[in-house]
């Protein structure tokens, strides 16, 4: 588009006062009127942005204390050593307490299930060990189950870490890292889960992060994966989630500031309840990690590492099977589905043994 007359005639006029020999009287009236008018331009910029920018500061001062990954912004591409020290979803900055279970040492498991837990939540495990942790043997397939911990963060931290140890000396499935175990650290925990598969696990066929509040139906789990069609490798299924616009509203669990993650939608993801991968891609999500900035939500984290591949989750054969939430607990729904998320252990038990209990479900 062509410039305005007005524009032309005193960019002409600047111009000329630059190309010309000017009286010293009208040079210091120049330079008076080009201070003038940066200083009104400052003071409008100013005005426009303190605003924003006190908001901002006040607004993110709490957040900052509260969420760790928060406390460290970090380029985007800055893949070496001294950015990884401090690239906090980056899972080989941490080390493992406790890592002395037989899964994947003294077997090669077809399907490993890997749940996420509080230190202090035994209740969740002991529920699991005594449910879907039970089906080790399905259908001629070796599934383990493994807990993954980090450092227990509130009360009487001495005492719950030596409960841990005490329990993994009992059951030898707790494998713990350090760092420390808070709600705003799970995308830590979910990369560690992948660093842990894929050092110790590169043999099996496919892993499952799996939340310690879910009901599994590990049979119609075992069933989908070695149904035809299922790829062997780039698979991440579980429950879909497309175009999620990310949470701003500062009072919520799931809310991300915009300078953590700009974009207002998530890339395609799975649901954190429950999601299955083929092991290939645990190394490369560990791999990928270290271009991605970190934010505080594990699952459109992982969506954001697919993206970064030029992947897309797959939608598994029958969507339905994936739930997060029934209505009423009702047997024969149960023994279709794979996944419903629960409100407590105790009704992990109760369903589990109403549904294994003789007879048709249906
Ligand atoms: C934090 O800073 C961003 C960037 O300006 C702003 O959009 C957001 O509202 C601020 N506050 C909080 C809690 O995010
Ligand atoms: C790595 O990143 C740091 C911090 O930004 C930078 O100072 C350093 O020069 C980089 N080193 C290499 C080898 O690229
Ligand atoms: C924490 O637990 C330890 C070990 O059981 C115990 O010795 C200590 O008194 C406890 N401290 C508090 C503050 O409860
Ligand atoms: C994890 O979260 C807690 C509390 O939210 C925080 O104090 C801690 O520094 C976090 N990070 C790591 C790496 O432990």
């Amino acid at each position: 588009m062509k410039d305005s007359p007005g524009a032309m005639e005193l960019a002409g006029a600047v111009m000329k006062i630059h190309t010309h020999q000017r009286p010293p009287i009208l040079r210091s009236t120049f330079k008076g009127l080009l201070l003038l008018s940066v200083i009104l331009i400052s003071i409008s910029y100013l005005s426009v942005y303190k605003d924003h920018l006190s908001d901002y500061l006040q607004s993110n001062t709490s957040l900052k204390q509260t969420n760790p990954i928060y406390r460290a912004p970090l380029p985007l591409e800055h893949p070496n050593r001294s950015f990884l020290q401090h690239h906090l979803a980056f899972p080989r900055n941490y080390h493992f307490i406790l890592d002395d279970t037989d899964v994947c040492r003294s077997n090669t498991p077809f399907l490993v299930l890997v749940v996420p837990v509080a230190p202090s939540n035994r209740k969740a495990r002991d529920a699991i060990r005594k449910t879907w942790g039970t089906e080790t043997l399905v259908q001629g397939e070796l599934i383990q189950t493994v807990f993954l911990l980090g450092l227990p963060s509130r009360g009487n931290i001495t005492e719950q870490q030596e409960h841990v140890s005490m329990e993994n000396l009992q059951y030898h499935d707790l494998i713990q890292s350090d760092f420390i175990d808070s709600y705003n650290n799970l995308t830590i925990k979910t990369m560690v889960i992948m660093d842990w598969l894929a050092t110790q696990c590169p043999k099996v066929s496919y892993a499952m992060k799996i939340d310690s509040d879910m009901f599994l139906n590990v049979e119609n789990l075992v069933s989908m994966l070695k149904s035809p069609g299922i790829p062997k490798e780039l698979y991440l299924t579980g429950m879909l989630m497309w175009n999620r616009p990310v949470i701003r509203d500062r009072s919520s669990k799931w809310y991300v500031p915009k300078e953590m993650y700009p974009d207002p939608h998530y890339p395609t993801y799975t649901l954190g309840m429950g999601y299955l991968f083929s092991i290939d891609l645990t190394s490369t999500f560990v791999e990928v990690s270290k271009s991605i900035e970190p934010f505080n939500i594990e699952d459109a984290y992982i969506g954001m590492c697919m993206k970064k591949l030029g992947l897309s989750p797959t939608q598994p054969p029958h969507p339905d099977q994936f739930r997060a939430y029934l209505g009423k607990y009702n047997r024969c729904t149960f023994s279709k589905i794979i996944t419903y998320i629960l409100g407590s252990p105790q009704q992990l038990v109760t369903f589990w043994t109403d549904l294994k209990k003789p007879g048709p479900p249906c």
